[in-house]
């Protein structure tokens, strides 16, 4: 057993996830000991004393959860951003056969070795940056051997790594080079029982120029039926009602969320789908950010994510994911904390985000008391040490 003696705790609680109002509440306790013994927390208790096995901290949240990367992939895109920044579209680059189609290219050339070697240092800059947990997807394969490699590597990669990637089967990801939309979504249908071997989540790319809700209300519904959980990359180019169809169909999320509109926020507000917001996308591609605040207000749980991929957000810094929040999506630094920990472990079907007695212990440990200056001064990194599962990495400026 050991115990972290924090002079400051701030944490959601209870059960998630937490939604409108309900975002906001956090739990706060200063000079407290938390009791941590088999990844567990045993015990909160106002602080005694210090012995060999206590840690001392000064801030303590929850460790952090990406709810929303497309990790693992391989290949850079540098070119593109040169191009985008000199006036292109992330559209057009895609419609010329570049954007997702050039990792696709990079993917299927790279062997299950090179993809699990790439991806697992990149998590531990993740880490590094006080996140446990960030979910993962294939969709650079656009086949399915290659949406099979992306996903094996994410297990692989889970066998030794102490940061976790929870699996999603994003195969409608773009429209495979040699094969119509209608043979690749057959293909893929008949592919479901082997795709859950590796996830029990599929997502799609809802969106103009991608699949519209008309091509796979069918998969989906026939993918729920066999016990998959919904996601939706959703109305994040235009508003072709990927979020109405998310909706309809009990999606666990809907993504992106650009372009949604008055109607679909007060579905949303009404809803249990919860949005899963990635204002990182929004600052790099210089577009319109998601509807935060309205959706907050309204009654909706929103979750936060980076997108980290290497075209339209190859950012995964929480600290710079929530400055971003907190500036262009209106959300208050308590409803911050709770999309990143509490609402984002929802979606990913992991008990996370609540330091209290019974829970598992995923903790991050923070070299300032104040949870603002992690948002405030975004590139300074405060982490001091980070425990998943109970086990604790020390960093230096501990
Ligand atoms: O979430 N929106 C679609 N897919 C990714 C982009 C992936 C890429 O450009 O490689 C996204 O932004
Ligand atoms: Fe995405």
């Amino acid at each position: 057993m050991f115990k972290i003696h924090a002079e400051h705790l701030l944490t959601p609680i209870g059960n998630a996830p937490k939604n409108g109002k309900e975002m906001k509440k956090i739990y706060e306790d200063f000079d407290v000991d938390i009791y941590i013994e088999n990844g567990k927390i045993l015990d909160i208790k106002k602080h005694q004393t210090s012995d060999h096995f206590t840690i001392k901290a000064k801030l303590v949240t929850p460790s952090f959860v990406d709810a929303h990367t497309h990790i693992p992939f391989i290949g850079k895109r540098g070119k593109e951003f040169y191009m985008r920044s000199r006036g292109k579209t992330y559209s057009e680059i895609f419609e010329e056969g570049g954007g997702i189609y050039s990792t696709v290219k990079h993917v299927r050339s790279s062997t299950i070795g090179e993809l699990i070697a790439e991806n697992y240092k990149t998590l531990n800059h993740f880490k590094r940056l006080g996140i446990s947990h960030i979910e993962g997807k294939s969709g650079y394969g656009l086949d399915i051997a290659n949406e099979l490699k992306q996903l094996k590597a994410i297990s692989y990669i889970n066998e030794f790594s102490d940061i976790k990637i929870v699996p999603t089967f994003l195969g409608l990801h773009a429209i495979p080079f040699e094969k119509t939309k209608e043979e690749y979504i057959t293909e893929i249908k008949n592919s479901l029982d082997l795709i859950k071997m590796y996830t029990n989540t599929i997502d799609v790319f809802c969106d103009k120029g991608v699949y519209l809700p008309e091509d796979i209300e069918d998969l989906f519904n026939y993918a729920k039926l066999k016990g998959f959980r919904l996601r939706f990359h959703a109305d994040e180019i235009a508003n072709v009602g990927a979020t109405k169809l998310a909706i309809k169909l009990g999606a666990i999320s809907a993504d992106h969320l650009l372009k949604i509109g008055e109607e679909e926020i007060e579905l949303l507000g009404k809803s249990s789908t919860i949005a899963t917001l990635m204002p990182g996308t929004s600052f790099y591609l210089g577009e319109s950010f998601a509807p935060a605040r309205k959706l907050i207000d309204k009654g909706a749980a929103v979750a936060l994510g980076s997108d980290y991929n290497p075209g339209s957000c190859p950012i995964f810094s929480p600290s710079f994911i929530m400055h971003l929040a907190l500036r262009f999506l209106n959300m208050e630094p308590e409803e911050i904390l709770t999309a990143y920990t509490i609402n984002s472990s929802y979606i990913l079907n992991i008990e996370n985000g609540a330091i209290e007695p019974g829970k598992k212990c995923d903790i991050a440990i923070w070299n300032t008391n104040e949870f603002i200056d992690i948002l405030y001064m975004f590139d300074t990194n405060f982490l001091s040490a980070i425990v998943i599962d109970g086990k604790v990495t020390f960093y230096e400026n501990s």
